[in-house]
């Protein structure tokens, strides 16, 4: 038998050759398709949303990333002319002069929604997700109506290629049902990348965590096309964030991820909340506790503060969020477990509250009560469910009458707080009857009965106590939700205050003789 002539096989490894080329040309055709398709490159951005987090989110981005153009658009009027102005709709430390430094360059606020889309290679979605108040999972699940609803938008506006990316905690695949409406309305030429990227900002901190992120984290289709879209967004941010700190996973890691660290969040809050009722009636201190566990590094000693309960609108919506998936997805035990962190955070507004009636000698009826703080946290104007205002209901449901100062909450917005109406009130006139709002701290204690702390802004620590006590009604109280008064205590009492704190119990209230000193007797908590 003879061997195939050599030129056979030098023949075969050229048609080999010129298959693969072949391969590699049409390979790279495609790919340049599907890049044109992704906009790889991102020049411009809209966002839809000028709330807390798509105002500061877009701005930082502008200022971060000067080449790319980034209009933030809102259907509420009000707030874009706000943001357009020198008195932002928001207050956060250093966001003036970030708005400043971008606005009319490369950063537009703006109500022509429809044309912001069109012009957009991203459309970040930033819009409110409430939690249901009515209807399947009521109380717990959180309403998507504006999520659709922008969805919806952008297909039936765009043409040609958009990444599009949920900014807003939403329920875990909820993208899913972002890709489905697109997919619905596709026509030709459109083509939609669905990318989940949560914002992990605190408010009062958003700059600084902005500028500064613990980590970017970037959920998407694991497809080429989705590995494309998550590059662009990742080329957005790696302007300022370092690599390693820019994580990307599947869409659904993402959407639990936020989730998952809000509810861890809220979870350490409750612990030390529920150790905090324990101190009150053993004799240990919850900042001694606190700073004692803290120190072991497996533990952290961050958001482990005690206080009058967790506000802000993600900490309770999203936990609450997890319960009704946990339950929906028939995981009851894990259901009850998230829950648990939530009525522990009811639980410590009721408790303070209680205990504000209690040391009031068991009735705050027609007392004046001064409330120092109405946001949910210092550094910010916001109140969505800030502990104050469950605290004010339950005093206002025992007709006291509140004098309520912060220095950043406008009146109108406690006024309205307060106003929503509640199974337990069924006067029209209450809020009107028993609340004030004062302009000045002093003018909130001049006559009260008692100065209640919710917020722990800075200024309240630099009070003029003296003149505050000489103006209040003896034996006059101080509650300390907050913790901010700790350095002060000795002070204050030598001034002739009754403190009272979460978390301690004060002795100065157990007349101790030498009988009892040994041991000084338990002050049951009345709930
Ligand atoms: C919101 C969500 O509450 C939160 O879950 C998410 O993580 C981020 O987005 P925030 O920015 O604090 O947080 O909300 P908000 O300040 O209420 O801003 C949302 C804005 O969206 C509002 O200005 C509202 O007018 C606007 N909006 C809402 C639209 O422009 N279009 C809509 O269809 C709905
Ligand atoms: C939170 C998350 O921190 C943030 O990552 C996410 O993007 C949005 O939700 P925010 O609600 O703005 O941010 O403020 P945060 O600082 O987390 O405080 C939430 C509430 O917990 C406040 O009422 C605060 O006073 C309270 N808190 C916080 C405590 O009571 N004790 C603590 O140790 C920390």
């Amino acid at each position: 038998m003879t061997l195939r002539p050599a030129p056979a096989a030098a023949e075969c490894r050229a048609q080999l050759r010129r298959a693969a080329a072949q391969s590699r040309r049409s390979r790279s055709r495609i790919d340049c398709t599907q890049e044109r398709q992704t906009m790889v490159q991102v020049k411009r951005i809209c966002c839809i949303g000028a709330g807390y987090v798509g105002g500061p989110t877009c701005s930082v981005i502008a200022q971060m990333c000067p080449e790319v153009t980034v209009t933030v658009v809102d259907v509420n009027e009000e707030r874009i002319k706000a943001w357009n102005s020198d008195s932002l709709p928001i207050f956060e430390p250093g966001l003036q002069e970030v708005v400043d430094s971008c606005r009319g360059v490369n950063l537009f606020f703006s109500t022509d929604i429809n044309n912001a889309i069109k012009d957009a290679d991203l459309v970040f979605i930033s819009v409110n997700t409430p939690t249901k108040t009515f209807g399947i999972g009521k109380g717990r699940a959180a309403d998507l109506k504006y999520i659709e609803a922008c969805a919806r938008q952008i297909a039936e506006v765009s043409t040609g290629c958009k990444i599009v990316v949920e900014k807003s905690t939403v329920p875990v695949r909820a993208a899913e049902s972002i890709r489905r409406i697109f997919n619905a309305n596709t026509r030709s030429g459109l083509n939609f990348q669905v990318l989940s990227n949560p914002e992990f900002l605190a408010e009062g901190t958003a700059i600084s965590d902005l500028k500064n992120p613990d980590r970017v984290l970037i959920g998407g289709d694991e497809s080429a096309e989705g590995q494309r879209a998550i590059e662009a967004l990742r080329n957005i941010y790696e302007h300022w964030v370092p690599k390693k700190k820019i994580i990307t996973t599947n869409t659904w890691s993402s959407e639990l991820s936020k989730l998952a660290a809000n509810a861890f969040l809220a979870q350490r809050i409750s612990s030390i909340n529920s150790i905090s009722a324990l101190c009150e009636v053993t004799g240990a201190d919850v900042e001694e506790v606190a700073h004692a566990i803290g120190t072991d590094q497996r533990i952290g000693s961050k958001f482990l503060k005690a206080s009058v309960g967790f506000g802000g609108s993600c900490f309770q919506k999203d936990v609450l969020n997890l319960v009704y998936l946990c339950e929906a997805l028939n995981l009851p035990e894990v259901a009850r477990y998230w829950q648990q962190v939530i009525e522990i955070n009811d639980y410590q507004r009721q408790r303070f509250s209680s205990r504000i009636i209690g040391c009031l000698f068991n009735t705050v009826t027609d007392k004046k009560i001064a409330l120092l703080g109405f946001a949910f946290k210092k550094n910010t104007g916001d109140t969505r469910e800030s502990s104050s205002i469950s605290i004010s209901r339950y005093l206002m449901d025992e007709g006291a009458h509140l004098h309520i100062y912060d220095p950043k909450v406008k009146k109108e917005q406690i006024i309205q707080d307060l106003s929503q109406p509640t199974a337990s009130d069924d006067d029209p006139n209450r809020v009107s009857r028993l609340v004030t709002i004062s302009n000045d701290p002093y003018d909130a204690c001049e006559n009260a009965h008692a100065i209640v702390i919710c917020t722990e802004w800075d200024m309240f620590k630099e009070l003029d106590y003296e003149k505050i006590y000489k103006a209040m009604l003896k034996p006059a109280f101080i509650f300390d939700g907050r913790r901010i008064l700790d350095s002060l205590h000795e002070q204050l009492q030598q001034i002739g205050f009754q403190v009272e704190i979460i978390g301690k119990r004060i002795s100065q209230r157990i007349s101790f003789t030498a009988t009892n000193a040994e041991a000084p007797p338990s002050k049951k908590i009345k709930l």
